[in-house]
């Protein structure tokens, strides 16, 4: 038995909850048999969370009768979230034996759910999925909402589905093992979801930050993953398709999914180092268009940089000199472009983020060349 949170997701038919708390994983066959009555499990993993994770997991879904098959292994990264690695999972599910009643078990980081979500919503025209997040920014982020995706030379998650999970198992003890570059990482998403609608909860990480990342404040962690997942179901279930309020918590991202890109998804920078310079970014250009106070975008760099994490453009290693037009012509693909006019998530302040169509291309271009410089 494991003491857990739950969070609800309130979608009606597709409601689903997340639960956080230590040892989700090892209960895993209990809490599936709980929350979709009937189903068998096929995992979706990589090689370093089978490492770790693996067996706990398999042993307790054989031991609830329920696993399908010997768990599915990629490659760990973002190079897995590809077509290639797509058509391998969905094709190895399907030999699994995987019916339409089962469900797709995801255990690892973003890149394990995005990719087995999409192979879950898909094979035999769509399975259920658990999400079992074993990073921070799985945790907090892309575990929930429903988004899956993979990347192309166009640009990062620009094919996908809405595909929500049927259940969540955080398990706060797989954080233990996260490698520290991987929890910084998962960090910047924790504190975009202060910058984005809740200045209170951001200031409490100004002060709790060093518990949070290095474990000893337990209680600080556990408590930044349900204020996360909590602000996201609430924002998921009143805009599940992304046609106005989710697109708040894309902040920092137009920027730095254009970085992602231009560094080849690769693990020169991770997925939240990208967010961390984004949110920058993002804080810069609004400073400087007199949205929102001066010292603002100072206060995130001084948190941020608390947190180990890059802050420009230039702290992405390999000494390049980003072009402009490039990162320009990569945001255009942004997935919150209207009409061709770029959409971009912009500040009034800390906690006050709200969706700008008042931009223009030039003006995101003579502003990056300056950061580029
Ligand atoms: N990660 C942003 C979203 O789920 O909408």
């Amino acid at each position: 038995m494991t003491g857990h949170r739950t969070v609800h997701v309130a979608l009606g038919t597709r409601s689903y909850d997340v639960l956080i708390g230590h040892g989700l994983i090892a209960d895993a066959g209990r809490h599936v048999r709980e929350h979709l009555p009937g189903a068998r499990v096929a995992i979706v993993t990589d090689e370093n969370v089978a490492r770790q994770h693996g067996a706990a997991l398999a042993a307790s879904l054989q031991s609830a009768g329920l696993l399908l098959g010997e768990p599915i292994v990629v490659t760990p990264g973002e190079a897995s979230k590809g077509f290639a690695t797509l058509e391998t999972v969905s094709r190895r599910l399907l030999q699994t034996g995987l019916e339409r009643r089962d469900a797709v078990v995801a255990l690892g980081g973003g890149v394990i759910g995005d990719l087995a979500a999409f192979a879950a919503s898909i094979v035999r025209r769509g399975v259920r999925m658990v999400q079992v997040p074993t990073s921070l920014l799985a945790q907090v982020d892309s575990s929930v909402g429903g988004k899956t995706g993979i990347n192309t030379p166009e640009g990062k998650n620009l094919i996908g589905t809405f595909h929500q999970p049927s259940l969540v198992l955080a398990d706060t003890g797989a954080l233990e093992t996260l490698p520290r570059r991987q929890m910084r990482a998962g960090y910047a998403e924790v504190a975009k979801a202060g910058l984005l609608g809740d200045a209170a909860f951001f200031a409490r990480l100004e002060r709790s930050v060093d518990g949070i990342l290095s474990g000893g404040d337990a209680n600080a962690r556990t408590d930044a993953i349900e204020t996360c997942v909590v602000m996201k179901a609430g924002i998921v279930a009143r805009d599940e398709h992304e046609t106005g309020e989710r697109a708040l918590l894309n902040l920092g991202h137009t920027f730095g999914h254009a970085l992602e890109a231009a560094t080849g998804f690769s693990d020169r920078l991770l997925h939240g180092e990208a967010v961390a310079i984004g949110l920058v970014l993002a804080f810069g250009f609004s400073e400087a268009a007199g949205l929102c106070p001066l010292g603002t975008q100072e206060r995130l760099i001084r948190h941020l940089k608390a947190a180990g994490l890059p802050t420009h453009i230039k702290d992405i290693p390999g000494g390049e000199v980003f072009n402009p037009d490039t990162l320009t012509a990569l945001m255009h693909q942004d997935k919150k472009t209207v009409g061709g006019k770029p959409t971009l998530i912009l500040v009034r302040g800390i906690g006050q983020a709200y969706v700008s169509r008042e931009q223009t291309w030039e003006q995101i271009r003579d502003f990056l060349a300056g950061e580029c410089g």
